[in-house]
């Protein structure tokens, strides 16, 4: 018998975050560290003898060696399937299918999302229920428990897989089978976008950048743009999957996308730009010289849905988590379709997408997605667009005016501080805080605020509360200053400060954000006693 009962010694540190399991790569290759986490959750997850889990990751260093050990953990646990993507290789929204399409007990996907790879980078494992989406805290908490008391580990090691090559094979009684992990998901995109129509568009003189970041989305892209929808050789740069993301930081944003903002940017720019993060599953939108904010983004879909074949018939409802701009709540009322307001992080979502209540979804943080899956889907979002482009003739910078003149504008942007000392980050918090009695009524310069709070939710489908989901302050013109200190970050703190004003007037929607959002980002230093708290006034990010 190759299946062996390891004796192991609890770790303190593995609560999952809003990802899952998040750590430096130096932490994960501890002895027994990822043994103690993935028995963990087959300690956990109560899977009946018999069950299939579907297992991929985003490529990044340390992936392929966890999915060696995984499987051999599978087998001893006595699974009778893995469903693995070829090469170790499947993005979240992919794997998410996967899971419902093989109507499989759950999934393991290995990665760390948009934070750098590499030996000194990081990694991650999270678990995946059998709808798709992330593991609910109820189950995650039970996770992090039994990390708390473990004591041996099972595993089979004593097997050989090709990961590279397509097909089944045996570990002890358990059947492996390496699926191409591409093919599934684009045949489910064909399903919802009018590809003909795409097509139609990207063999004219419509040029396409998507940027894959050398992450997980390379090989989907590359199919899926260039092999099934025509787009000229090319159009998809940095396409190879690299294990430290060839050095970059594979997050969709202007400030870590800089070589697409370049391209979008310069000289002759293309007419139509998207990038991806780590494992797929965000986006963003650019067209030439002009960026879509997610926000924005989430709205111009929901308010187009209808051009798009999957949403013909119409939206069920949507949401978006607190932080992110009003702009989609206005579609919501114009469409009459309800609308929510749920806290930060994907899996809010899924339970509104799993009783039938939403369609469409969508965070600031770039990721935009509906309920073909149950995660966020960075090329799904790219297809919309495309297929709106298409259908709409016009460009994304007129689309997005279009809908501005139409609903408004939000102006919104994002600031980030990010590697604070906890401590601080948490005085800077309290200071916020600590003033909420006295601010209803008080007003800096234009802005009155009506209404303060700590974001607290309860999920209208299972009844769960969710507290201290950051704290907002609304002004009475509705303009927003949100500050909340982020679950996902992996050294020290990192505050997010979310800014926000509504432009009705056509005439005074061209100015700059970070113009146009000035004197509330002079109010959010102010009410935070940002830089005498943390030593901060600039942030590391801005979007
Ligand atoms: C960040 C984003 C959040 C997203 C999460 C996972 O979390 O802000 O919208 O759901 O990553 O991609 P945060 O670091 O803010 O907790
Ligand atoms: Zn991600």
């Amino acid at each position: 018998m190759a299946v062996r009962i390891i004796e192991t010694a609890p770790y303190a540190d593995q609560r999952p975050g809003t990802s899952g399991l998040r750590k430096k790569v130096s932490v994960f290759s501890q002895k027994h560290y990822l043994e103690n986490f993935v028995q963990s959750i087959f300690d956990s997850i109560d899977a009946p003898p018999g069950s299939t889990l579907v297992l991929g990751g985003d490529g990044r260093y340390y992936n392929r060696e966890a999915i060696r050990i995984i499987v051999g953990m599978m087998a001893a646990n006595g699974f009778s399937k893995a469903i693995v993507g070829c090469g170790g290789i499947l993005s979240t929204p992919a794997a998410s299918h996967l899971i419902r399409k093989n109507g499989a007990f759950g999934g393991i996907i290995l990665s760390a999302s948009h934070n750098p790879g590499g030996p000194d980078g990081d990694f991650g494992i999270k678990y995946n229920s059998e709808n798709g989406g992330p593991a609910p805290e109820k189950l995650t908490d039970a996770i992090f428990e039994r990390s708390k008391s473990i004591s041996s580990y099972m595993i089979h090691d004593d097997f050989e897989i090709d990961l590279d090559r397509i097909g089944q094979s045996q570990v002890g009684g358990m059947i492996v089978e390496v699926i191409d992990p591409v093919s599934d998901y684009a045949d489910l995109m064909e399903s919802l976008f009018d590809f003909d129509l795409i097509r139609t568009l990207l063999n004219g003189n419509f040029r396409i950048s998507f940027d894959a970041m050398h992450a997980v989305t390379g090989p989907y892209a590359k199919e899926i743009f260039e092999n099934r929808l025509g787009a000229a050789a090319g159009s998809v740069v940095n396409a190879v999957p690299l294990i430290d993301f060839g050095g970059g930081h594979p997050d969709p944003n202007l400030t870590y996308a800089k070589e697409l903002v370049e391209t979008m940017y310069g000289e002759n720019p293309p007419d139509f730009g998207a990038a991806s993060d780590g494992d797929g599953d965000r986006n963003m939108i650019l067209g030439s010289r002009f960026f879509v904010t997610p926000s924005d983004s989430l709205a111009v879909l929901a308010a187009n849905a209808h051009l798009v074949p999957g949403y013909r018939s119409g939206l069920l409802g949507v949401a978006r988590s607190m932080p992110t701009s009003g702009a989609v709540d206005r579609v919501a009322k114009a469409l009459n379709i309800p609308f929510f307001e749920t806290p930060t992080g994907w899996k809010f979502f899924g339970n509104l997408m799993d009783a039938g209540r939403v369609s469409l979804c969508g965070e600031e943080s770039f990721g935009t997605g509906s309920n073909h899956v149950r995660e966020k889907d960075g090329l799904w979002a790219v297809l919309f667009w495309l297929n709106l482009v298409a259908a709409k003739r016009l460009s994304v910078e007129e689309i997005v005016k279009e809908h501005w003149k139409a609903y408004g504008r939000n102006y919104y942007s994002r600031h980030d501080f990010e590697e604070i000392p906890l401590e601080a980050a948490r005085a800077s918090m309290e200071t916020v805080k600590a003033r909420f009695p006295s601010l209803p009524g008080s007003a800096f310069g234009k802005y009155k605020v009506a209404f303060c709070d700590d974001f607290a939710y309860t999920d209208p489908i299972d009844g769960s509360r969710s507290e201290y989901q950051g704290l907002r302050i609304i002004f009475e013109d509705g303009s927003r200053i949100v500050y909340r200190l982020s679950g996902t970050g992996t050294i020290g703190a990192t505050l997010r400060i979310y800014l926000e004003s509504f432009e009705p007037d056509q005439e005074k929607q061209g100015m700059d954000a970070q113009e146009a959002l000035g004197e509330l980002i002079s109010i959010s230093r102010a009410l935070s006693l940002l830089e005498e708290k943390t030593g901060r006034n600039t942030p590391t990010v801005i979007t």
